[in-house]
């Protein structure tokens, strides 16, 4: 019996250290995000230990898992019709307004998930809910493009997967035949989606002819660069639910298919060290302290290693793909880029990233709005309904829908 006691105060106490991780009083529902954070660490461990005995590769059981919890209930919604269809050999969602309306032509918006361009999909319930509010919202024809997932492909397939999808969507008959008018199409994402979205996006604008085929591009949280893991944001937020800055290094190790062992390298910067030639102009263009407005920088310190660990670009020169990292464009590659919109969240390892570039496009003469969440956190846009609902998961979608209804 006493046993029984000790050993029930022992799981007890274990569960609430799991569970319990200090938040900042001034995030959306700390607690609420403290147990969702929780069920996100809890399957991500699970997926480990499912992979360290042997059931099948961590990414795959943790999109199983995520994917059993995030299946869509046959729902119906009256005002938007679901169509699954495939452009160019991938596999596409398509959610079309049937709301009769004057105008003849519809908008048309691209839209690429997010979840570490290994889980997630234009099927899950998530995505499938945003991309029903965003068609009804702005009466738009929404493109969600199912790109292939980590491990089956790596860099650069997912990419060219949603570059395949929107060059075939941006055809005159396809437009024609989904009744989008031409000159009103927008690409989002949202985290990875959003830096593949950003790619998109600067991969068009080298190609005589799709450029100035996109009107505007919106960002949720975008990931877009892999050279500094210690900008201000990454040093605040490195353990904030629900994207630590050590999952973030390691699903860019997993696109980039470089070898696990380079985590530790990447935390501290020695992958873009001085010694590093390739990297140290590029760094530049990353440059935090020029880049970020002074109340963003607070007390944080550049991290720039003067010895690093080369062997890391050697092995993974797509490091320095700006394919990979958009961020790290050329100024005039810029320019050509359509207006913007990029949403950033206080606590979030990605705030910079995304506050860097809206800075960089801004420079190039590119009209930016920049949406900041004090409250926000990484992934919040998607928890906007029951029984996931964040306050500013709301707002960030309703302000979301808004801008792109009142540009595109
Ligand atoms: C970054 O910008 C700061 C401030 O403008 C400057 O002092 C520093 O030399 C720059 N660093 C790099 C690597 O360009
Ligand atoms: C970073 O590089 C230095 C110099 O090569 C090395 O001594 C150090 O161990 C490296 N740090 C990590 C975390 O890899």
């Amino acid at each position: 019996m006493k046993c029984a006691w000790i050993l029930l105060s022992a799981l007890v106490a274990f569960g609430a250290y799991y569970v319990y991780a200090p938040l900042p009083s001034s995030i959306s529902e700390p607690w609420k995000l403290m147990f969702l954070d929780a069920v996100f660490r809890g399957t991500q461990d699970l997926s480990n230990l499912m992979h360290y005995f042997g059931f099948g590769h961590h990414l795959r059981v943790l999109n199983f898992i995520s994917g059993y919890f995030d299946k869509l209930d046959a729902e119906s919604c009256e005002n938007v019709q679901v169509t699954d269809t495939v452009f160019d050999g991938i596999q596409i969602r398509i959610f079309d307004p049937t709301e009769a309306h004057d105008e003849a032509l519809k908008r048309g918006i691209i839209y690429l998930h997010g979840g570490g361009w290994a889980l997630g999909g234009a099927r899950t319930r998530s995505y499938d809910q945003l991309c029903r509010a965003v068609a009804e919202g702005v009466n738009a024809v929404v493109v969600s493009i199912e790109y292939r997932l980590l491990p089956d492909v790596h860099f650069p397939e997912q990419l060219n997967d949603a570059l395949h999808a929107t060059k075939y969507f941006l055809r005159p008959a396809v437009l024609a035949e989904f009744s989008v008018d031409p000159s009103r199409i927008a690409i989002s994402g949202d985290s990875a989606g959003g830096n593949l979205a950003a790619a998109v996006c600067q991969q068009l604008a080298q190609d005589d002819y799709a450029v100035n085929k996109i009107k505007l591009q919106a960002l949720i949280y975008p990931v877009l660069q892999v050279l500094d893991f210690n900008t201000p944001s990454y040093q605040q937020n490195m353990d904030m639910p629900i994207l630590s800055r050590y999952v973030m290094a390691r699903f860019w190790l997993h696109y980039l298919n470089g070898n696990y062992n380079f985590i530790h390298p990447l935390l501290v910067n020695n992958h873009t060290s001085f010694d590093v030639n390739q990297a140290v102009a590029l760094r530049e263009r990353l440059n935090w302290s020029s880049l970020l407005p002074s109340g963003f920088k607070k007390h944080y310190k550049p991290v720039v290693q003067r010895m690093g660990t080369p062997q890391v670009i050697q092995e993974i020169p797509a490091m320095l793909d700006v394919r990979a990292s958009p961020l790290i464009a050329e100024r005039e590659n810029l320019k050509l880029m359509p207006k913007t919109y990029i949403l950033t969240c206080e606590y979030d390892v990605l705030r910079d990233d995304g506050l860097m570039y809206a800075k960089r496009l801004e420079e190039a003469g590119i009209e930016v709005t920049y949406d900041h969440y004090e409250d926000g956190f990484h992934g919040c846009m998607i928890f906007a309904t029951w029984p996931m609902y964040f306050s500013v998961g709301a707002r960030t979608r309703a302000n979301y829908i808004k801008w792109l209804d009142d540009n595109l």
